[in-house]
């Protein structure tokens, strides 16, 4: 597919788009600065003509992924303005708010992916997935041992989302309604404070019983 990462110079963005292109995707990198965004696009062995601003890269894609910092979400969104109409938009954003990372923290729309969704309109099909997944783990080819939680308000899109985490070497998992992205935006704080009080770098989450 040929996806587009909204942020894409980031960590996250960096590590799923490493992973996607390897397993055969087309991937656009976007950024608010054109320069950065072909800079990191040649460091991910992709064309000049693959780092776009981020609206360009909303406009030409089939599918976009969004890796900014919660407090930027909202101004990424505008900035983009109608793109994404007609297509999905994972988000990935965790609606942490330092310093306080440990603690969970939740924006006035219930979670960072129903704030996408109402920001978007019902024009896009808001997933959310990834919220728990070490971006640091996805640069490189190791296993990840966490598995992403997808949530959606349609199953199609869901399907779409969970092939996608496939394709990035992970076990997605249907968790029901882009409501209940809440849980999994919340248990990233979780992780971080394991990480803190167990001196893990990485810990995630799996599901058991199959
Ligand atoms: N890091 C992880 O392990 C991880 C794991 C799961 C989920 N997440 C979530 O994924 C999202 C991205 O995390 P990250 O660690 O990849 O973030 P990051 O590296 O700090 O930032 C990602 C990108 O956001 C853009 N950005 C930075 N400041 C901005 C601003 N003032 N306005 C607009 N855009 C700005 C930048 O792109 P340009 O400068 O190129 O525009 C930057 O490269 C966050 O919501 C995070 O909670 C992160």
């Amino acid at each position: 597919m040929k996806i587009a990462i909204l942020g894409g110079t980031g960590s996250l963005g960096r590590g799923l788009a490493s992973r996607w292109i390897k397993s055969g995707h087309d991937v656009l990198i976007g950024s608010r600065e054109l320069e950065k965004a072909i800079e990191v696009a040649i460091s991910l062995g992709l064309e000049e003509s693959q780092g776009m601003l981020n609206i360009d890269a909303a406009k030409a894609c089939e599918i976009a992924c969004l890796t900014v910092p919660f407090a930027h979400q909202e101004a990424t969104l505008l900035s983009i303005d109608s793109s994404l109409n007609q297509k999905i938009m994972i988000d990935a954003t965790v609606p942490l708010m330092p310093p306080k990372v440990m603690r969970v923290q939740l924006p006035q729309e219930g979670s960072a992916a129903l704030k996408a969704q109402a920001i978007l309109g019902a024009e896009t099909t808001v997933i959310s997935a990834f919220q728990n997944i070490s971006a640091e783990l996805l640069q490189t080819d190791k296993e990840i041992d966490c598995d992403v939680l997808v949530a959606g308000d349609f199953l199609e899109a869901r399907n779409v989302v969970i092939e996608l985490v496939k394709d990035a070497g992970l076990t997605g998992w249907h968790a029901g309604p882009l409501c209940n992205s809440v849980a999994a935006e919340s248990l990233t704080s979780i992780l971080i404070a394991i990480n803190k009080k167990h001196s893990l770098a990485h810990s995630g989450i799996k599901i058991t019983g199959h």
